[in-house]
């Protein structure tokens, strides 16, 4: 038997534009988890995978070729060059990751079967395997993905990442606090990407425009969080946020928790993943964050989540 574990994670800075090749920078959130289990099976034969949580079963030869839970187990077969596997296995799958909130969820589920898998075969994988066969089931859940979430979750520490460049953890001079809320609207990933993509086919010097501004402010930010000037992280997560407003990829379920944050005193807020739904992130002091907490979810947020970065 073997167990797998991956943290969810928040981009700080950057989404979207990092999909045009621009820097973002993300944090793993390990307040949350996704966990799975693999046994040798006895009662049916094959592999299995099991999500008791939301009532799910698939069976690996009967899945469609692009069923992400068993495209992951087949591709780390592959990985470890074993063309059939002839004992019953059976996975099950548990995540206190929100599902659709741009926490990773469907990233973190992927890295966990991974670990566990490669584990209990004998040949535990490192972090460049897990994320290079995470990324191939990243691009069933969101078209075209940057890498930026398989990476930060697979290798489990913050991360500035641009895309064809080696990836760059980064330190935190100083620790920031965020408060995560999630809106309990689901952030379909591929749609808001997909969405930018025909604006940016529409009109490309002013959606270019907006990733510079983005790229920009995110070098702005790594200096800032390097340099330990947590002051100036909130003024750049607001500018980020305006910028996000521009693509459209905002929602009035965000804007009315971002507005929330602000009014108690976080110091900015902005949304985090994909948009049009899913989590908030603020930059809070560690002691407001009950006070804080309790007035998102007064505004109707499902969670919040205190996290400390650094
Ligand atoms: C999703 O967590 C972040 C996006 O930038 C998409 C991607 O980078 O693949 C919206």
């Amino acid at each position: 038997m073997a167990r797998g574990y991956a943290p969810g994670k928040v981009i700080l800075y950057g989404e979207h534009a990092v999909v045009y090749g621009r820097p973002a920078i993300a944090v793993p959130v390990t307040e949350v988890r996704a966990e799975v289990i693999v046994e040798d099976a006895t009662s049916r034969p094959g592999i299995t995978l099991y999500a008791p949580d939301i009532g799910r079963t698939v069976d690996l030869e009967s899945a469609p070729r692009d069923e992400p839970l068993s495209l992951t187990v087949r591709n780390t077969l592959a990985c470890l060059g074993i063309e059939v596997y002839a004992h019953p296995l059976k996975l099950t799958i548990h995540s206190s990751i929100p599902v659709a909130s741009g926490m990773g969820s469907g990233a973190a589920v992927a890295t966990a079967i991974v670990r566990a898998l490669s584990e209990h075969l004998g040949r535990p994988l490192d972090a460049e395997a897990v994320s290079a066969i995470v990324y191939e089931t990243e691009k069933v859940h969101h078209g075209t993905p940057s890498g930026i979430d398989n990476t930060v979750i697979a290798y489990e520490q913050p991360v500035i990442f641009c895309q064809g460049r080696p990836i760059a953890p980064f330190h935190a001079a100083k620790p920031f606090w965020l408060a995560i809320a999630d809106t309990g609207v689901p952030s379909l990933t591929k749609a808001a990407v997909a969405d930018v993509r025909a604006a940016w086919q529409r009109d490309p010097v002013r959606c270019e425009r907006i990733f510079c501004q983005i790229g920009m402010l995110v070098d702005g930010a790594q200096r800032a969080i390097e340099g330990g000037q947590v002051a100036s992280l909130g003024l750049l997560m607001d500018c980020n946020q305006d910028l996000l407003r521009e693509l459209e990829v905002s929602s009035p379920e965000l804007e009315a928790l971002i507005e929330v944050a602000h009014r108690e005193g976080a110091r900015g807020a902005k949304l985090s993943g994909g948009g049009r739904g899913g989590n908030m992130i603020a930059l809070i002091e560690p002691g407001s964050a009950e006070r804080i907490r309790r007035a998102l979810i007064a505004a109707g947020a499902r969670s919040v989540i205190v996290t400390r970065v650094g």
